[in-house]
């Protein structure tokens, strides 16, 4: 397989190149600087593009199989970066964890990916996939019938705080943070909601405060589950952290992200809970250190598993959720379907 990583120099594109040299792999690294992608490139092709110009982002990636996006924030243009994609026939995947963006692609781009027979997967992260995953486990789990509301949860605690990168798209899209972001009801998705519930109960730990959230399964779950509503939430002390914008001179003053040994002391926790229309509930959770290390292992390893029909697909429909997940263990990431919620 050949793959071409877009924003290739960047903290989040390092460590996406770093897990899929691990395979054998023909890696591209792509992005706007030719000197940082000579820098980082270690013998391997480089490919220079602007976000700008369409020709020169598919002739970037014209001959590859699949595209991998870590060039964020996203929402302003990662959409050009899947059409550039599509338009050469390659598969798509990016490290977003911006709802707008997920959405958007979902919306825009899903008759040209399934007319060019190409799979386009954004959020292939720690945040994007545990969750849609665990929905689809949830509803086999419950006798795969309709479902009345999926409800999930994150928390991240420890390690040593965002990327740049991070703090860019997640300060970039603030207002839609704290507005809580898109919910799904009733076959539309829509912002002025009320949350279904107020704590989160993670495993092995007392119910902690929690506020409705712009998580990507809110965008994805519906597209291959039968559920009347979902909605994404975090703990109440995350969500506290975007309540203001956060300026651009401050963030460029920061490191460009935490260090590997930071960054392996912190842990993320997703639970989801499904419910059927008459009533019969269960939970899931999955768990893993490294936020950052572990959407490496995401966007690598799930791009190279990907396979389905073509169109915008959720990762549930190109991943087979249980057995990906199980591989997911050398990496620290455990999982479970079927606690009682
Ligand atoms: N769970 C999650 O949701 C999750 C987890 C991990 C990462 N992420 C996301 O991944 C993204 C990358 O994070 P990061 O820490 O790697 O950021 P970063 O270090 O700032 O790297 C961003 C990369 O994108 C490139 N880029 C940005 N704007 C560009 C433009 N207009 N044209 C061409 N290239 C451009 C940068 O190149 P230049 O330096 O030349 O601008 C750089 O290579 C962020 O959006 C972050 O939120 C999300």
């Amino acid at each position: 397989m050949k793959i071409v990583i877009y924003g290739a120099y960047g903290y989040q594109g390092r460590l996406v190149l770093a897990q899929l040299a691990r395979h054998d792999t023909e890696i591209v690294l792509a992005g706007r600087d030719a000197r940082r992608l000579a820098a980082d490139a270690g013998g391997r092709e480089t490919r220079v593009a602007a976000l700008t110009d369409h020709d020169a982002l598919v002739a970037a990636f014209r001959g590859a199989d699949a595209v991998i996006n870590c060039a964020g924030p996203f929402t302003p243009s990662g959409t050009a970066v899947a059409r550039a994609a599509i338009a050469a026939g390659c598969h798509y995947t990016d490290t977003s964890g911006e709802q707008l963006h997920v959405k958007r692609i979902y919306d825009t781009v899903s008759a040209d990916a399934e007319r060019a027979g190409v799979i386009v997967t954004p959020a292939m992260t720690d945040g994007g996939v545990p969750g849609d995953l665990l929905a689809r486990l949830l509803s086999e789990h419950l006798g795969g019938g309709p479902l009345h509301e999926v409800l999930a949860g994150h928390r991240v605690s420890g390690g040593g705080g965002m990327s740049r990168g991070s703090m860019r798209s997640l300060f970039g899209t603030v207002d839609v943070l704290k507005s809580g972001g898109l919910a799904y009801e009733d076959g539309e998705w829509r912002a002025d909601v009320q949350p279904r519930l107020s704590s989160l109960t993670f495993p092995g730990d007392s119910p902690v405060p929690a506020v409705r959230f712009a998580l990507n399964e809110v965008v994805t779950i519906p597209h291959h589950l039968e559920v009347a509503h979902v909605q994404g939430f975090v703990e109440a002390e995350l969500a506290a952290l975007f309540s203001d914008a956060i300026p651009e001179e401050t963030i460029a003053a920061q490191p460009e992200g935490p260090d590997g040994d930071t960054r392996r002391g912190e842990r993320w926790t997703i639970v989801v809970q499904a419910t059927t229309p008459d009533g019969h509930r269960a939970g899931a959770w999955a768990e893993g250190p490294d936020t950052y290390g572990t959407t490496a292992v995401m966007a690598a390893e799930g791009t190279l598993r990907l396979s389905g029909p073509p169109g915008v697909r959720a990762p549930a429909e190109v991943l087979r959720p249980a057995a990906f997940l199980d591989a997911l263990a050398p990496y620290g990431i455990t999982w479970k379907v079927g606690r009682p919620a």
